[in-house]
């Protein structure tokens, strides 16, 4: 990547991609939005290799929302047999590259077949030291805090915590993204100027990154026009610009 002029650059933590645009690459080539799916399936092991090169430690990846099951029968058997290609295709590149792979979503709705690939997955690449990829897939980031106000609801239930002292940390301790970095940038490729459910607590302060490629397009090219953006970003967290 080229430098700034005489910048060094900040490369963030924790990145997170919407993986959006798959249906639209495809129709514009005239091919049936699933070859979009696929390659955009390629397209995670290409950036999570030029993400681990560029020294992010960690890389989120929105594949499967809660809200996808509304899609027709067809696409989502497609998309619902991505783990299983992933899996057989990434082994190898993934364990050169030191690759950690954890998954973030509901873990009620997949079928067991994906379940058990999902925890052998996570089971295979525990140890790894490299870059973590969170693959978020059934996530929803409603039900992800609905879900960690139960628990705290539970807890004052079992007299554990009282309600007055309840903290943000009490939230957050039980989000899938508790062992991770905080979420430095978020990026929508696609031309879609939303969030779509993802990563809502983690945003909070995230610097948001939005670019028209359609996501199995999205090249290392892309991904360092992001983080040099990010780098021109006055990171103020409600205080005062830094002099
Ligand atoms: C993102 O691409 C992949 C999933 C949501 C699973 P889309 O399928 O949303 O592609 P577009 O937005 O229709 O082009
Ligand atoms: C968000 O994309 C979900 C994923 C990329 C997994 P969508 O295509 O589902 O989002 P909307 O419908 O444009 O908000
Ligand atoms: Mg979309």
């Amino acid at each position: 990547m080229k430098k700034q002029k005489s910048m060094t650059l900040t490369i963030p933590k924790h990145i997170a991609i919407i993986l959006d645009g798959n249906g639209r690459w495809a129709k514009k080539r005239h091919l049936p939005r699933t070859y979009g799916h696929q390659v955009g399936v390629e397209n995670i092991r290409k950036i999570t290799i030029a993400a681990s090169d560029l020294g992010v430690k960690a890389l989120s990846v929105y594949a499967f929302s809660t809200e996808n099951w509304k899609r027709p029968q067809a696409e989502v058997d497609f998309l619902m047999k991505l783990p299983e290609e992933f899996e057989k295709k990434f082994k190898d590149d993934f364990n050169e590259k030191d690759v950690k792979v954890m998954f973030s979503g509901r873990k009620t709705h997949l079928s067991p077949k994906n379940l058990e690939i999902l925890e052998r997955i996570t089971k295979n690449t525990k140890d790894k030291k490299g870059i973590i990829l969170n693959i978020c897939f059934d996530y929803g980031s409603q039900i992800e805090i609905t879900e960690s106000v139960k628990i705290i609801a539970q807890d004052i239930l079992d007299k554990k915590i009282k309600p007055e002292d309840i903290e943000p940390k009490h939230i957050e301790q039980n989000l899938y993204t508790k062992d991770l970095p905080k979420l430095d940038m978020l990026i929508r490729p696609s031309g879609e100027v939303r969030l779509s459910n993802f990563l809502l607590w983690q945003a909070a302060y995230a610097e948001l990154y939005f670019c028209k490629t359609y996501w199995p397009a999205f090249s290392k090219k892309d991904l360092e026009k992001a983080i040099i953006d990010f780098n021109k970003r006055d990171r103020r967290y409600g205080g005062l610009k830094k002099k």
